[in-house]
């Protein structure tokens, strides 16, 4: 599959990406919920992966002071387990270190093994847990945290 990675761009991708976060979550996130985020006073940070059909993947995270908190991040069911969640996820953290942030942040359900290897492999580490955080069905939440390779040389002690 051929596909090109970049920003979201709302007008164009937005009906693709709650598409897609409709087949991947139980709560998915409104196209409100999407565009308040990657607004650009919410300083938002997401990126797509688009193929000829549409966007194939996506991940949506905002911003705060020097860190990246990632909200949401799904590849299309019919191209999982292909390398393009790793590298859109390599993507977006190299731009959001490159924009100034020095760690990364997200949460993930406790049965949701495939995406907290997908975070592992991309260097995140598990740092705490939420006890029944997710509703419907209840579970804990995963917190994971990931500093950036280069921070020092982006903001100096
Ligand atoms: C989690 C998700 C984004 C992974 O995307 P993907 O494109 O399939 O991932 P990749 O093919 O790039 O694989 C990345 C790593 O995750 C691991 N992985 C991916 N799917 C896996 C699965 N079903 N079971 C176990 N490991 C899996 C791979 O082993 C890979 O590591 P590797 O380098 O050892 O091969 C995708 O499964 C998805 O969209 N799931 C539904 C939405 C979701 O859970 N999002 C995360 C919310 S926190």
């Amino acid at each position: 599959m051929r596909y090109t990675l970049g920003p979201l761009v709302p007008d164009r991708d937005l009906d693709d990406v709650v598409a897609i976060e409709a087949l991947s979550f139980p709560h998915p996130w409104s196209k409100a919920m999407v565009l308040a985020a990657v607004a650009p006073s919410a300083r938002g940070h997401a990126y797509v992966a688009r193929s000829v059909t549409g966007v194939m993947a996506y991940c949506v995270g905002q911003l705060v002071v020097d860190e990246l908190h990632i909200h949401t991040f799904a590849v299309h069911p019919t191209v999982r387990q292909c390398g393009l969640g790793g590298r859109l996820l390599r993507t977006v953290l190299r731009e959001a270190e490159s924009g100034g942030a020095t760690s990364s942040t997200l949460e993930v359900r406790r049965s949701n093994i495939a995406a907290q290897r997908l975070y592992e492999r991309a260097g995140f580490t598990r740092t705490a847990v939420r006890p029944g955080y997710y509703r419907a069905p209840t579970e804990d939440a995963l917190i994971y945290w990931r500093r950036s390779p280069h921070r020092d040389a982006v903001r100096p002690a």
